[in-house]
């Protein structure tokens, strides 16, 4: 039997996104059957109206409505009240936070219900299409790059005007990742001369190929993969050792973007106080780790703030500036994976036979699925 769609509006104050676009509306519709409620205002920020819904197929209702689906999508973890209400007979499928905030899904499997985070689809060519997280963080890094921009009292460019020559603005992009790889990009685009290092061997070539030069610090990396092709924490001396190896080229850089992560871990530290210090005055940093604590000792989480004369920028949710383009790429990405969870008749279908279900099913009608985040949950105070 085909199931119900539910959309609520976003919990969060900064969200400015859409879960599901009135496009993705229509196509769920015709190629499932199933029936789908948005909540009044969903697109305000994207600029899809409640008529553009409603025409794509959907029910306009409120967020209780649209909570009271068998299937609700999210973009971020429902708030504990809303969590008590989950109904055992129902999935939370989004942006959960598994392994950086565990009690939601504590909560969901308290509840007896079902939770599919969408951090959890494997990074493997197959279920690309289904890959929030490369949709979110290139965004993300592209507007890096641009805010960095707006903010550095410089041009990016070289310039030869009549009135004198100006230097490119040197940036250095630290994580090579999806994010760090599209900051590279956009940097390159307008003009700047650009660095990139990562602890990954694998991020050289591809720092290169985008007409950036790889940083080379006296530190062994080589075993930074790990089998699943995220970094793996270094040791803790060589934790300690980056920040002061990564001084020099700091000092040298009028924008640093950082983007280093390790999945399930605080960021780790790639900017020191006295890093910060040997920045020419004006000079901006652009940490998109914030999140998850920061890659800079000073960031602030959510907000910019001006240290030693130097700008830092600790964005917490930067697809959110672009909503119009941030929803269509999540919702396409919600697409995919429904087209490849919900079977012939629209109802939700879990295989666990199947790698990318069994992977993102954390939780599974109560039963928590996921090791790591058993654990999480198991090693929390008062759990
Ligand atoms: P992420 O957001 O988890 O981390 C960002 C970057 O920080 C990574 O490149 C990581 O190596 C780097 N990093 C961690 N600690 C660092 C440190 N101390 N100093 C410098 N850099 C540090 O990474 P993201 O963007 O989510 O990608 C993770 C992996 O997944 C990559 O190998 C990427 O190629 C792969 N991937 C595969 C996809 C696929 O096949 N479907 C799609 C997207 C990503």
């Amino acid at each position: 039997m085909s199931c119900t769609i539910g959309v609520p509006r976003p919990f969060a104050d900064n969200e400015t996104r859409a879960a599901l676009t009135p496009q993705v509306v229509e196509q769920l519709i015709d190629a499932h059957g199933v029936e789908v409620t948005v909540a009044s205002g969903l697109g305000a920020h994207a600029h899809y109206s409640d008529d553009a819904y409603a025409s794509a197929g959907a029910t306009i209702g409120d967020d209780d409505k649209a909570f009271a689906a068998d299937l609700v999508l999210v973009l971020s973890p429902p708030p504990p009240e809303r969590r008590r209400r989950i109904g055992s007979d129902q999935t939370i499928l989004g942006l959960l936070q598994p392994l950086d905030s565990p009690e939601a899904l504590g909560d969901i499997a308290d509840q007896g219900a079902t939770a599919l985070p969408m951090e959890l689809v494997p990074r493997i060519s197959r279920a690309q299409s289904m890959d929030v997280l490369s949709a979110m963080s290139s965004l993300a890094g592209y507007r890096a790059t641009l805010e960095a921009a707006l903010r550095l009292p410089k041009f990016f460019p070289l310039m030869s005007t009549a009135a004198g020559t100006i230097r490119p603005a040197s940036v250095l992009v630290v994580g090579a990742g999806v994010a760090g790889l599209q900051a590279i990009a956009t940097a390159k685009r307008l003009g700047a001369k650009v660095r990139g290092y990562d602890i990954r061997d694998a991020t050289r070539e591809e720092i290169e190929s985008l007409g950036a030069s790889f940083v080379n610090l006296e530190l062994d990396t080589s075993l930074s993969e790990g089998d699943d092709g995220y970094a793996k924490e270094l040791e803790q001396a060589k934790q300690e050792r980056q920040p002061e190896l990564l001084r020099p080229h700091i000092a040298k850089s009028d924008v640093v973007i950082t983007t280093a992560l390790i999945p399930g871990r605080p960021a780790p530290l790639v900017i020191n106080e006295a890093a910060v210090e040997d920045m020419a005055p004006g000079s901006v940093i652009v940490d998109l780790a914030a999140p998850n604590g920061g890659n800079c000792a000073l960031t602030e989480p959510g907000t910019t703030i001006t240290e030693h004369n130097v700008h830092i920028m600790g964005p917490t949710n930067l697809p959110a500036t672009m909503p119009v383009h941030a929803s269509d790429l999540f919702a396409n990405t919600v697409r995919s994976l429904l087209d490849y969870l919900l079977d012939d008749e629209g109802g939700l279908a879990l295989n666990f036979d199947d790698e990318v279900t069994d992977a993102m099913c954390a939780v599974h009608q109560g039963t928590i699925r996921n090791e790591r985040v058993r654990t999480m949950l198991s090693d929390l105070p008062d759990a």
